[in-house]
């Protein structure tokens, strides 16, 4: 039988190189679509060989309406799309906030244009918990209001979740979305032939702590302890990136099956929160790795802490998270370590 063909844009990134191969594992057929601005080939490398088989891959600008035609064209037959191409990193997102709104506002447009004319139906959406902003009540459900988020980064995720609505809610649409709301994604492929990749200095937290324990990094710097919690650090939903990734599946499933509201929303993350200082130690317990670590200064902008309800996601899609923090901490290390030996 023949593979449903789902387009994945950003599908050599962190996310979306695992999401195709869940895609493919689930029995989809997964085209990428990248333009390598913050991700690898290796990536690619690493999905094939995982799957032992070619992945289709074009190495376009996501933003550019021809190149995107060209590739619905001879790719043919899509019935999907999940977008994760963006740029994401929130402290630079402060400092060139056009390059955000032109790269992560002009991919969705001209992506959500082009399924239109060839009739591409369901969109999954990368969107963020960053749209609570700091939340007056935890966990936080998907009818927790939305605030102003704390950089452009942010804001661009709230925007192009508004975008997507209008936009599948006009009477004449043809296409119907899930956004999926995502928490701290961590942790890497059992196989360790992908995982994230940052380029220079980490601003995540795990690869920071990965990077740190190979001696890369001298140390690592937590971000405050006098926030108003339980051990003064940040509280997060550290979530491992294959549990989120099978979100996107059951997403599309969804889709393709249930001919439902025009957009839903789900929060996916564990429903757990861990403070940076736990993420620390069970890091250390995890891999027996000691870690080098000072207490600094609060991050500007950083949320004192959120962590997810994932009930709606839970009964409505059946997603399940089936990786525990130091399971994910480990398959962090797991996949450092490949990256130091090559
Ligand atoms: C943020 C956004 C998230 C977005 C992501 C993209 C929120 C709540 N989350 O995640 O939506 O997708 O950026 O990058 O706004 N930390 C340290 N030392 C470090 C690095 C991080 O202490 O060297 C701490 C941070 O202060 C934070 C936690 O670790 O408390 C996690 O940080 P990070 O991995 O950067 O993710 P968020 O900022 O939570």
């Amino acid at each position: 039988m023949e593979r449903t063909k789902i387009l994945v844009t950003g599908g050599a990134g962190y996310i979306g190189s695992h999401a195709v191969v869940e895609l493919y594992e689930a029995g989809f057929q997964p085209v990428i679509v990248d333009d390598f601005s913050n991700s690898q080939e290796q990536a690619v490398r690493g999905i094939e060989e995982i799957l032992g088989v070619r992945v289709p891959c074009h190495r376009i600008d996501c933003g550019d309406v021809e190149a995107l035609r060209a590739v619905f064209a001879e790719e043919g037959s899509l019935r999907g799309v999940i977008h994760f191409a963006a740029s994401k990193a929130v402290g630079e997102s402060v400092q060139q906030p056009l390059k955000y709104y032109r790269n992560n506002l002009g991919s969705l447009l001209a992506l959500l244009t082009v399924m239109q004319e060839f009739g591409v139906p369901h969109l999954v959406f990368s969107s963020s918990c960053t749209v609570y902003g700091i939340p007056d009540q935890l966990p936080v459900t998907e009818q927790t209001p939305t605030k102003p988020a704390t950089s452009p980064y942010g804001n661009t995720k709230k925007i192009c979740e508004d975008i997507i609505t209008d936009v599948v809610k006009a009477p004449e649409s043809t296409v119907r979305a899930i956004l999926l709301r995502y928490f701290n994604p961590i942790g890497a492929h059992a196989s360790a032939k992908i995982g994230e990749l940052p380029l220079g200095v980490p601003q995540n937290l795990i690869p920071y702590v990965t990077q740190t324990a190979a001696g890369i990094r001298e140390k690592l710097t937590i971000n405050g302890d006098t926030y108003d919690t339980p051990d003064g650090t940040n509280i997060r939903d550290y979530v491992h990136v294959v549990d989120l990734a099978k979100a996107h599946v059951v997403a599309v499933q969804r889709l393709l099956d249930v001919r439902g509201e025009a957009v839903e929303v789900f929060n996916v993350g564990t429903g757990r929160g861990n403070s940076v200082l736990e993420v620390v130690h069970a890091f250390e317990q995890a891999t027996g790795q000691k870690l080098n670590y000072v207490i600094g200064p609060p991050r500007t902008g950083d949320v004192p802490a959120i962590y997810a309800d994932v009930t709606k996601a839970t009964e409505v899609l059946g997603f399940r998270t089936t990786t525990s923090l130091e399971e994910a901490l480990a398959s962090a290390w797991k996949w450092q370590q490949s990256l130091v030996s090559e």
